[in-house]
Order: C-alpha cells, then sequence, then structure tokens
C-alpha cells in the first residue's frame, strides 16, 4: 500500500474552477440531501471532479469541493486520501490498480507486479508515453478470479505474466480488449472440469426425492409416535379415574361391601372417628402429621416425609411360597396401589392386617394419599380376608 499525500507543488495546478456541466451536476445532487447535511455529497462529488481533472484530484480542486459543500478543508482532505479510488498525483490514460492481497499473492500478483514496474517504473509515476500509471490496492473484491487489476473503470482477471503483457500492449495499440477473465472463463465459474457437485442424481430430483420421502416418513413417524403417546395417557386417566370410583364404593359381593367406611362413634366427640377396632381423633393426628411435616425442609423427599410422621411397615423382600396375595380384593386397592405395596414389600393381607396408626401414617403420606386407609378401612378389610385365608 503506497503511502498516500498530495502530489508535489510543481505538479499542482494553480486554480480550479467546476465546468459548467459539473455546476449544474453538482446543485441536483446536493438538493438530494437534507438542509445543513450536504457533507453528504463529498464522495460522488469529489468522484465527479476527479474524471474532469484527468483522474486524479489536484489540491485546488479539493479545496473548491469543501468550498463548495461548507465543508472543513481537513475533513474533504481526510476522505481524499482515505480512500484509494481518490488519485492524488496525476494518472496515465491506464491507471492500473493492481490487488496485492494475500489471495491474489499466492495466486501470482508478485509477477503482475514485475511486469508493471518493467513497463512503467515505480508506483504513481506515469510512463513517459503517458499512458500508463499504477498502484498496488488492497483487495478489490474478485479474488476467486485471482489474481487481478482494475484498469480504469474495469476488472481484468486470472491474470499470468503473458496475458497481462499483452493485455497492455492492446491497451496501449487501442485494441478492443475483454474485460474480466483474461483465462476465458465466466464469472468464477470452475476453471477445469467441475470437480465437486458432479452427481447427476443431484439434478434429475431423485436425491431430493429421497430425501423428501425420508422427511415424510420422519414426520409420520413422530406424529404417530405422538398420537400413541396421547392414548396411553389417555387410558391411564380412565383408568385412574375408574380406580378411584372403585375406591369410594366397596366392591359387590366382598365380606365389608355394604360396610360404611368411616363410621362416626355414637357416643365420641365429633372429630373422632372409629377406624377398624381403634377410636382415633383423626382431626388431632391430622394436626399432628402437619406439625412434624412443617419442621421438615421444603425438598424433604416422600420417605423423609413419612419417616417422619409415621413408622414404615415391615416389609418382605419376596412373596411367601412366591405367591402373594390378591390385594385388589380390598377395597381402595387398584392394580395401581397394588403394585406400590408390592415396591414396598408388601404382598399379603395378614401385613396389612398388623399396621398400627404409625404404619397407616407412614403409607398414607408416603403414597400421598393420606386419610384414605382409614376411610377405606384396608386394616379391617386385610384382617377379614387374613382370617378367610386361614380357613381355606
Ligand atoms: S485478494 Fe485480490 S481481489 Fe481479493
Amino acid at each position: 500500500m503506497a503511502v498516500r499525500r498530495l502530489a508535489p507543488e510543481a505538479v499542482q495546478p494553480k486554480a480550479f474552477s467546476f465546468t459548467p456541466e459539473t455546476e449544474a451536476w453538482t446543485k441536483e445532487l446536493v438538493a438530494k440531501y437534507p438542509q445543513g447535511r450536504q457533507a453528504s455529497a463529498v464522495i460522488p462529488l469529489l468522484w465527479r471532479v476527479q474524471t474532469d481533472c484527468g483522474g486524479w484530484l489536484p489540491q485546488k480542486a479539493i479545496e473548491a469541493v469543501s468550498e463548495r459543500l461548507e465543508m472543513p478543508y481537513i475533513r474533504v482532505y481526510e476522505v481524499a486520501t482515505f480512500y484509494t479510488m481518490f488519485n492524488l498525483e496525476p494518472v496515465g490514460k491506464f491507471y492500473v490498480q493492481m490487488c496485492g492481497t494475500t489471495p491474489c499473492m499466492l495466486r501470482g500478483s508478485n509477477e503482475i507486479r514485475k511486469v508493471l514496474e518493467e513497463r512503467i517504473g515505480a508506483q504513481q509515476t506515469v510512463s513517459e508515453d503517458g499512458l500508463f500509471s499504477w498502484l498496488e490496492v488492497e483487495c478489490l473484491g474478485a479474488c476467486c478470479n485471482a489474481p487481478m487489476v482494475q484498469i480504469n473503470d474495469d476488472y481484468y482477471e486470472d491474470l499470468t505474466p503473458e496475458n497481462f503483457n499483452k493485455l497492455l500492449d492492446d491497451l496501449a495499440a487501442g485494441k478492443k480488449v475483454n474485460i474480466g477473465s483474461q483465462a476465458g472463463r465466466k464469472s468464477s465459474e470452475p476453471q477445469d472440469d467441475v470437480k465437486t457437485l458432479t452427481d447427476p442424481a443431484l439434478y434429475d430430483g431423485s436425491v431430493v426425492g429421497a430425501w423428501r420421502k425420508r422427511f415424510e416418513e420422519e414426520a409420520a413417524q413422530r406424529a404417530a409416535e405422538a398420537k400413541a403417546k396421547a392414548e396411553k395417557e389417555k387410558l391411564e386417566k380412565e383408568a385412574e379415574k375408574a380406580e378411584k370410583e372403585a375406591a369410594v364404593a366397596p366392591k359387590k359381593g366382598h365380606p365389608d361391601a355394604g360396610r360404611a367406611t368411616e363410621r362416626p362413634v355414637a357416643d365420641a366427640p365429633a372429630q373422632q372417628k372409629a377406624v377398624g377396632e381403634e377410636v382415633v381423633d383423626l382431626e388431632a393426628e391430622d394436626k399432628d402429621i402437619a406439625e412434624k411435616l412443617a419442621r421438615l425442609s421444603r425438598d424433604a423427599s416422600p420417605e423423609e416425609k413419612a419417616n417422619a410422621v409415621g413408622s414404615r411397615p415391615k416389609a418382605l423382600k419376596k412373596p411367601r411360597k412366591d405367591k402373594a396375595d390378591d390385594l385388589k380384593k380390598i377395597s381402595g386397592i387398584g392394580p395401581a396401589n397394588e403394585e406400590k405395596l408390592h415396591n414396598l414389600g408388601i404382598y399379603h393381607y395378614d401385613q396389612i392386617a398388623q399396621w398400627g396408626r404409625p404404619e397407616i401414617r407412614w403409607v398414607g403420606q408416603f403414597l400421598s394419599f393420606a386419610g384414605r386407609i382409614d376411610r377405606e378401612d384396608w386394616v379391617g378389610q386385610a384382617k377379614t380376608l387374613a382370617a378367610g385365608e386361614r380357613e381355606s
């Protein structure tokens, strides 16, 4: 990248004035911007003036632009010296901007620079015949066709020392030249044979068709799974509801059918209930349980809560003689609760029949249905069923 400063005084013109055409054009340009924002026109105006001055910006022209746009001279000077599109020294008829950035350098821009140095001389000097001058610039955005140069307004790409020399010869001779790739390729199409995406199936629709089929199958599978899940949840809810309903009414033909599951004791205080053979002050017990639970941390586990309010019933590792009693015969115990009791090591009527208040409280709390064991009198039912088992 060359140092960007104004041309020496010796080449600077003594005066500058806008052409009538540029005057009119400038008036129209400035009118496009809101009042007080005429500085926004600085780049197009500098560009126009550069064209008028034969491809470069004399100091007097920069000063004229700053006056016309009512901008401090330094602000216009900053713009003119920042962008390489503005030339600060006289240029040849064909002004060559050579890209020296990495992609072009890796593809041979050093060879192109040698050609320029040999034919024209150092950067920013005009050839003796006045036809050429050159400048090394940063990436011009045509890296895919590197190395490349911009000559005046056009790009010339895929350069080699040979085709670049010929290009300069043709320009000097006033011949018509091809803009763009000097290797004959269109835009940035592959230079040789296509090496990627060569499978014909990509273009006959078969690959896309296979993908579409796969996506459709996957979508159908997801929909079927969602439907099955919804149906399963519905069935589970129905089963749970049926279990709850069955728990409210004793089963027909059951030994305890017709017996009230919760019986007030005639001469006991209202809050006392007969639970099995005991008379229990359930209200007081509920209060006691609530107090004990309140002392636990909020994230206590179900087991910690159950331990706080009662005693874990004695468990068996497996059913005696490998045959569990049918706990579902106890009104209020359905398949789900039977499974939960099995998980606690409870398989037989006589195990439940032995539960006292601590065990009832523990199981009620652990299985999150406090009070239900009493209301449904599991213990009483279990005693009857256990007695029946013994007799048979
Ligand atoms: S690196 Fe040369 S055009 Fe981008």
